[in-house]
């Protein structure tokens, strides 16, 4: 036998036995004539003693860091315990042992903090997975996929497989496309997600789908997204979106307890898009902390609904506020005694490009109830009262105000309230909270080419209340300045995106099922029939033939448990990821392929210089 036990397995009960390891070695430390070794596997470490008979022989086989052994000995009580580890009454007492495979030296260490870069770890990603931490994080990736299929199993949703092959029908990022030999001069696409597929499934029956399965898009990177990435899909018919939203609340509470032990037994708030964006800013509010916006002065065609209280700004001549299109306070809980350092670097923090404001304004609400302002010039002292009152600002806070264009300034306002969110630790790294944002607008401005695109993607419904405005009025955008004045802007979709901590872990929508609606859909994208023909015939056919009412929702599996980990970066938790410019530093990949290969597929490659 090969190793009876694992290095992470014995125990003080064991002591007297004899008992054969195999693993990796971490450390070798020689005290005179005896060596202690510590063996490593995937379970744990055992500490071996070589005691001095095998001194010459080990003297003859130097062992190194990562050389591959098999021992065979005795378990022995340890006089020195070490508490840290489930291993630590014991130690085995070795009476023979065997190199099983040299290593070189590793070009960093195999330890939790260990001394390599982000470069070398990727290119040695094989050694980086004998860590530890890397470890723990698969591990937790496991757990949540053997989670997520047994709730999905026991509520009757079949594991289907749908092709990574298909036709390139972007779904708003680029396709990554692969030539096909035998049909030269054409491509496929690797899918984007399976939407399609999984809409096709609905139509051919399998009422409750899903599928862990890997997405190919050829976008930006950034720490929370990879150019291929796994979602767990699923879809449903006969469901409204209320059903959907119970059952994958389910789906998340089930991983909650499975993976974390955490009884999640709060409601799941929800929140409309329009709230989430005047409330928050931002359409993935991070609702582990307060700080809400106050919307001191907004365009009214964006929130008609919400009532302007921009008289407690105006009047004063302040041309900054004045000549804004939006003013948005945040409250800084506790933070009027930050010094003229602390509100310049807040001030410079704004002024950064990625947040692209032209300054910021503060009210300190001091603690005696006096009010000292960065624009005492303009408010009178009852005016600043009168703002920190509708800012809900109490003595000892820090109001602080972004002001400019409306959507710049409303995703400034979002940013800033994150980073003073970090700032104060208000946001717990034990804490999860999951919010459901609903009733996304159907449709984007695309300004690069003065169009409509689905926010979502093509195939998610309008709200019923919304169909006719979209029937209607004709899609074209005459005054693209003022795009959000289009009827089209205040459409609302069937869709919904589950939230988590500030994350966007999962997003779906209730489908189109009929064809002339889809139709419909396609042109206000401005596809005209033969594109439509082109690259969704095959959908437009299904759909002739008794397409049921359906929906469904995928969840980003590797961010969803980058932040079950509490990290911040999926790569983490992918176990060979790609690095920031889409590389795979370890294969080196992309790389060039033969010219039989170019001359096979037909392709000859004329790179631009
Ligand atoms: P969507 O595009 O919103 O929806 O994707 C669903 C979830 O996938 C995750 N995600 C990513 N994760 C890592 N890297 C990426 N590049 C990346 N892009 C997206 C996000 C996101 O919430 N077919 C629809 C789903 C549906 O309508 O049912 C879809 O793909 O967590």
């Amino acid at each position: 036998m090969f190793r009876t036990h694992t290095c992470g397995q014995l125990r003080i009960a064991d002591t007297n036995t004899t008992v054969t390891l195999a693993g990796w070695v971490q450390t070798v430390r020689k005290f005179g004539s005896i060596t202690f070794v510590d063996l490593r596997d995937r379970y744990g470490i055992t500490q071996l003693l070589f005691s001095e008979s095998l001194n010459a022989e080990l003297d003859a086989n130097p062992l190194g860091r990562e050389f591959v052994l098999q021992v065979t000995g005795t378990v022995n009580e340890r006089s020195n315990k070490n508490n840290n580890i489930p291993t630590g009454e014991i130690e085995l007492l070795v009476t023979t042992f065997r190199i099983l495979n040299k290593s070189m030296t590793p070009p960093f260490t195999i330890q939790d903090d260990t001394d390599g870069g982000d470069d070398l770890r990727m290119k040695y990603r094989f050694l980086d997975l004998r860590r530890n931490a890397v470890k723990k994080n698969l591990e937790l990736r496991y757990a949540t996929g053997r989670s997520t299929r047994n709730y999905l199993h026991e509520n009757g949703f079949m594991d289907i497989e749908t092709p990574f092959l298909i036709k390139s029908t972007p779904e708003g990022a680029r396709d990554f496309v692969v030539p096909s030999r035998m049909n030269a001069g054409q491509f496929y696409a690797l899918p984007q997600s399976p939407q399609t597929f999984k809409q096709l499934l609905m139509v051919s029956g399998y009422d409750r789908y899903y599928q862990i399965v890997k997405c190919f898009r050829d976008e930006d990177l950034r720490a929370d997204r990879q150019p291929e990435f796994t979602q767990i899909d699923c879809e449903m018919c006969f469901v409204e979106q209320e059903d959907i939203l119970n059952m994958f609340e389910g789906l998340v509470k089930r991983i909650f307890k499975d993976v974390k032990n955490i009884d999640y037994t709060d409601v799941v708030e929800r929140m409309t898009w329009e709230n989430a964006m005047w409330t928050y800013g931002n359409d993935k509010p991070d609702i582990r902390f307060d700080m809400k916006l106050t919307n001191l002065k907004f365009p009214s065609y964006t929130f008609p609904q919400q009532q302007n209280i921009s008289s407690l700004i105006d009047g004063v001549d302040f041309k900054v506020f004045d000549e804004a299109e939006t003013v948005i306070a945040i409250v800084a809980p506790g933070c009027s005694e930050y010094t003229r350092k602390q509100t310049d670097e807040l001030t410079e923090w704004v002024k950064r490009p990625q947040v692209g404001m032209k300054g910021l304004v503060f009210i300190k609400c001091n603690a005696d109830g006096t009010f000292k302002s960065s624009v005492d010039k303009f408010y009178s002292e009852e005016k600043l009262k009168a703002i920190a009152e509708a800012a809900n600002a109490k003595a000892g806070d820090l109001i602080l105000i972004v002001a400019g264009a409306e959507e710049r300034t409303r995703k400034a306002a979002s940013d800033l309230r994150m980073y003073m969110g970090t700032k104060l630790d208000l946001r717990k790294a034990d804490e999860f909270k999951l919010l459901w944002v609903l009733d996304f607008p159907l449709f984007e401005y695309a300004e690069d080419d003065n169009r409509w695109v689905a926010r979502h993607h093509p195939f998610t419904s309008p709200k019923p209340s919304d169909i006719e405005t979209m029937i209607n009025n004709n899609p074209v955008i005459e005054n693209p300045a003022e795009y959000l004045k289009h009827p089209y802007a205040n459409i609302k979709a069937n869709a919904y995106d589950m939230v988590l901590n500030g994350n966007e872990i999962g997003g779906g929508s209730i489908r189109i099922y009929q064809k002339e609606l889809q139709q419909k859909m396609f042109a206000a994208l401005g596809m005209d029939e033969e594109e439509q023909q082109h690259k969704f015939g095959f959908l437009l056919g299904a759909f002739e033939y008794g397409a049921p009412p359906h929906g469904g929702i995928a969840f980003g599996f590797d961010r969803l448990c980058s932040i079950l980990g509490g990290s911040e970066s999926i790569r983490d938790f992918i176990a060979f990821p790609k690095n920031n410019s889409g590389r795979d530093v370890m294969i080196d990949t992309p790389s060039t392929i033969d010219d039989k290969q170019f001359d096979e597929l037909q392709i000859k490659l004329d790179l631009k210089a």
